[in-house]
């Protein structure tokens, strides 16, 4: 049935509903105290509306959880798995499947088989696991994504592009064999949910092929960079998500994933590959670190509704509403006056904290500030994407992102329209209140991915 096409609705209905709670401001101000003013340590009893991440936090459905019954739990040779194999092979066109509990144990071990010590991995643009597996593996990230993705106002539809020239300068400079691979991201995270141009894919593919660098593809939200290919891509319009999803696979050589965000599971991920030997080498090392290399750490029943949420993400009306719903927050707060991340992403509406709070130096963590007190303010919980998540180089010293930014991250086919309008009013409420925003001293910082679990003080 295809949808009208101007309004779109939810291509579902509901059919169980989970409660939330609500706090008094008191409390609230209780909680972020306790939490040493990070999101990341709230407890999820006392959020309200939760857009911390879209990351294994989506609804599954009624086909999924009858999966789940579907579960067929043998230590190996487990039924789902050959399920969820078929499903990589059919949708994404990879050939081998090696299951992971989820995203960064398939970018460990795609680090320690291609990176060698002092290798360099160019990217658009990093993610926080990603680039730590690469430098824990001995390599060194250099981002190589157009420097429109660094400015929010800058509308360039595919913001997630990979620079060529940049690419070429890197090859000139350590030579091919010193290249481990590409690391490719459909809808860039850290850039705002910012997509790839199949033309962008089409030209990297030529490219590397001339220096035999293999491409590996982060494609945990490859399904909405598909959805803004058909959007806005020439000669796209009239293909299916499906095929979109296909070609932009077959450009690759290995692919990265957590099923935890496109695949609507809530949890899950895998490595897939195309070439045998780096296969048995990982189905190997698979037994070490996560489980048999028929389960990697999931249980059948996960297998089960990931093959199914695989076939599901791909459905037309499933990402068009996914998108837009989106961008229906988006482009309220652009209405609003508040400065955001354009385009609008496809997992998440990013405010630009440097522009919210310019009386901030970005050593007083804007984003970190401003995540605090949206929360403060409503029970909204966003997450810091700046100078926290950045973290610090190989010398120690901090890494100052030109993007300071807190994402509000919206899971799948779990908030309604009505979700979004009291986001908007509270962001509003926030943003007009900007100036009582005194910023955060870090008084507490973890070894490894410190946005997880840093604390703060008020400043
Ligand atoms: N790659 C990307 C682009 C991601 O967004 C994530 C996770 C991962 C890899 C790692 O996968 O969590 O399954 O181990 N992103 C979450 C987020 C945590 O909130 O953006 P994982």
């Amino acid at each position: 049935m295809e949808q009208r096409k101007k309004s779109w609705a939810e291509p579902f209905k509901i059919k169980m509903v989970e409660l939330i709670h609500m706090t008094t401001r008191e409390e609230r101000e209780a909680a972020l105290k306790e939490a040493g003013y990070n999101t990341f340590l709230l407890k999820s009893k006392d959020v309200y509306i939760d857009l911390l991440t879209d990351s294994g936090t989506s609804a599954m459905s009624d086909r999924q959880w009858a999966g789940m019954m579907m579960g067929d739990e043998a230590y190996a040779g487990s039924e789902n798995f050959y399920h969820l194999e078929a499903a990589v092979q059919n949708y994404y066109g990879y050939k081998y499947l090696v299951p992971t509990h989820q995203g960064r144990a398939a970018e460990h071990m795609i680090s320690q088989l291609w990176i060698k010590k002092g290798d360099v991995i160019p990217g658009n643009m990093y993610f926080t696991t990603t680039r730590l597996h690469q430098e824990l593996a001995g390599g060194t990230f250099i981002d190589v994504i157009i420097d429109e993705a660094h400015d929010p106002d800058d509308l360039h539809p595919f913001k997630g592009n990979i620079d060529l020239n940049k690419l070429q300068a890197v090859i000139d400079k350590y030579g091919a064999d010193k290249i481990a691979y590409v690391a490719l991201a459909t809808a860039v995270n850290m850039a705002g949910g910012q997509p790839v141009s199949m033309q962008n894919l089409k030209d990297l593919r030529e490219m590397t092929n001339k220096y035999g660098i293999k491409i590996v593809h982060d494609m945990t939200r490859v399904a909405e960079n598909a959805y803004f290919i058909k959007k806005r891509e020439e000669g796209y319009a009239d293909k299916s998500i499906v095929d979109i999803v296909r070609e932009i696979c077959s450009y690759t050589d290995a692919a990265t994933m957590s099923a935890k965000k496109d695949a609507l599971v809530n949890i899950g991920g895998f490595l897939a590959l195309n070439d045998w030997d780096t296969f048995e080498r990982a189905r190997n090392m698979v037994v070490v670190y996560e489980g048999l290399h028929t389960y990697g750490g999931l249980a059948g029943r996960d297998m089960e509704a990931i093959a199914i949420g695989i076939t599901e993400s791909v459905e037309e009306n499933h990402i068009r509403a996914r998108v837009e719903q989106v961008a229906y927050l988006g482009n309220k707060l652009v209405e609003l006056g508040v400065p955001v991340v354009k385009p609008i992403g496809g997992h998440g509406v990013f405010l630009d904290a440097k522009k919210i709070l310019p009386h901030l130096t970005q050593d007083q963590f804007p984003a970190q500030s401003l995540a605090a007190a949206l929360y403060l303010d409503s029970g909204v919980r966003s997450m810091e994407r700046g100078v926290v998540s950045a973290g610090r180089n190989k010398e120690g010293k901090n890494n100052y992102p030109k993007l300071e930014l807190v994402r509000l991250t919206i899971p799948r086919r779990v908030y309604t329209q009505a979700h979004m309008d009291v986001v908007a009013e509270s962001v509003l409420e926030v943003y007009e209140n900007r100036e009582k925003i005194t910023g955060l001293k870090m008084v507490y910082e973890p070894e490894y991915l410190r946005f997880f679990q840093a604390r703060f003080e008020v400043l």
